[in-house]
């Protein structure tokens, strides 16, 4: 068997040039090719697919959304879903049996372009049936690396004679909805792993733009699977809840419930994720008030320390395999998703869960935490949360990911699309909008984040520093190439300009 990553170049299909496209930006000192709506207008896309009959075949998280935003730009779209409550979801959001939405293998029989939107486990379960009816010439999009990357386990090795592009959104289905609505798009990585038309980069950019992607930047399936299983497992679902957890339960010790959820997922999500969103670290760490710094310092040296080792761990597992065969078990269960239910049921009510949606009810009144940093607690829980966004970010940029990558999938995605699911509805509704394969894996590796993290951060809140004077370590924050990243991807963020 051939893992991921040792790559055997005579049975790696051949890949076109995505680069010849875009604007070079400087990301921290690395330049690198965007590709942005100035680079390729909706104009061109629409003129790229304008013969095309897409296919989205799945109707969980991510197909709605790209269905949905399709169906808007006017795109001839249709929908394939096996029977059951997706397939009654989809009729609910106007698509008409026998007319634009069908069988799986119907839907495929009469599209050009198939995107495929089933789980990773449902990938690997129907791909016997769906690879014969595959066009010539035509194009295969999927929105994640997995099935290709790890073909030894899913058995997905496409015909030579199809186009086999990706473009993953950063963010959560829902996010890619919601931002094609209100106008502003999600950032996504694009990669051609087959040109089987000779136009298979002119395809995947155009299926970007018209999915709701506001700027697209390149990657490859592998390099886009080891990140997006990393991250999600990571500092975007699994080790936020860890870092969570650890914190409510110490602070639990000494006040109540309600104050500890303030202290810990409100002032996260309300107040740190944002001002990192609007203004990077280096900028919370410039205004953070001075007597508070010592306590940020030793919250990131804390959370840095401490799961290091986790994410090591992490990376070796998704890269090795050992991750995504686990994900296929699980999700290959006719119940998968009653599991994945009653397990995220169980976040919802529990303790922390709970005092979640007591306080969120709250904020009829105004406010439930301040929108500055303003003492001890929130101070270590914003220095432990950029903490492990390092680890994180540094662990990607020693494997050789691009800082384009790996800031968009350590902060942006946090920043902007899952973090304010938890403050609109708490974690477990977050993860309920996100793939089963990214449930599957936050679930079972946020309790090692939590173990890992945990006794560190006890001992500070208990009031004793780890380190008093905490040495290089704000330099290292201020002169860090992520968040010199940071600025430039937040300058590509459309602002002002409306792209739907
Ligand atoms: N969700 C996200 O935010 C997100 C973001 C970026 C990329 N992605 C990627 O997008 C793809 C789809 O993700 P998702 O979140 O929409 O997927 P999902 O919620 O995990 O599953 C979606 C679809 O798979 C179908 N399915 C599962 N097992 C099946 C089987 N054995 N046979 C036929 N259909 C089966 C489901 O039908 P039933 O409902 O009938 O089971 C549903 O339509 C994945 O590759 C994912 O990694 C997702």
């Amino acid at each position: 068997m051939t893992f991921p990553g040792e790559r055997d170049p005579l049975r790696d299909p051949q890949k076109s040039e995505p680069t010849l496209f875009g604007t070079e930006f400087d990301f921290g000192g690395v330049r690198e090719r965007i590709v942005t709506r100035d680079d390729f207008s909706m104009e061109r896309a629409r003129q790229v697919l304008k013969d095309e009959t897409i296919a989205v075949i799945g109707y969980g998280v991510q197909g709605p959304a790209q269905s949905l935003n399709l169906r808007d730009l006017g795109f001839n779209v249709i929908v394939g879903q096996r029977p059951g409550n997706s397939f009654e979801k989809a009729r609910e959001h106007g698509w008409v049996p026998g007319k634009d939405l069908f069988s799986i293998e119907d839907a495929i029989q009469r599209a050009t372009q198939v995107q495929f939107l089933l789980s990773d486990a449902g990938q690997k379960e129907r791909w016997p049936s769906i690879k014969p009816l595959l066009k010539d010439k035509g194009t295969l999009v999927f929105c994640h690396g997995f099935s290709i990357t790890y073909k030894d386990q899913t058995g997905v090795i496409p015909p030579p004679n199809v186009d086999v592009v990706l473009v993953a959104p950063k963010g959560s289905g829902k996010s890619v909805r919601d931002n094609f609505v209100n106008g502003s798009g999600i950032n996504s990585s694009f990669a051609v792993f087959q040109d089987a038309s000779g136009i298979a980069t002119e395809r995947v950019l155009a299926t970007g733009m018209a999915i709701g992607s506001g700027f697209l930047f390149p990657t490859t399936f592998e390099s886009e699977v080891f990140t997006d299983l990393t991250g999600e497992r990571g500092i975007l679902m699994g080790a936020f809840y860890g870092l969570a957890e650890a914190a409510y339960n110490s602070f639990s010790h000494y006040m109540s419930s309600e104050q500890a959820i303030r202290h810990t997922v409100e002032i996260a999500t309300q107040t740190i994720s944002k001002i990192i969103g609007e203004k990077g670290a280096d900028g919370l760490v410039q205004e953070l008030p001075e007597e508070l710094l010592s306590w940020f310092l030793n919250g990131f040296i804390a959370a840095h320390e401490a799961s290091v080792p986790v994410f090591d761990d992490l990376y070796q597992k998704v890269v090795n395999g050992t991750e995504t065969a686990r994900v296929l078990s699980a999700n290959s269960r006719p119940d998968y998703r009653e599991i994945l239910d009653a397990e995220l049921r169980e976040i919802n009510q529990s303790e922390l869960g709970k005092a979640g949606s007591a306080v969120r009810a709250q904020r009829v009144d105004g406010p439930t935490v301040s929108s500055r940093i303003q003492n001890r607690e929130d101070a270590i829980m914003a220095g432990a949360l950029v903490g492990i966004m390092h680890v994180q970010y540094e662990l990607f940029r020693r494997k050789g990911h691009l800082p384009s990558e790996a800031f968009n999938e350590t902060v942006e995605e946090a920043t902007q699309s899952l973090y304010p699911l938890i403050d609109r509805q708490g974690i477990d509704w977050m993860y309920a909008n996100c793939s089963t394969t990214a449930q599957r894996g936050a679930l079972d590796w946020h309790g090692k984040f939590r173990d890992a993290i945990f006794p560190r951060l006890d001992r500070l809140y208990d009031g004793r520093f780890l380190e008093a004077e905490p040495s290089g370590v704000r330099g290292d924050i201020l002169s860090s190439e992520m968040w010199k990243a940071g600025r430039t991807v937040r300058s590509l963020r459309p602002e002002n300009r409306k792209l739907f």
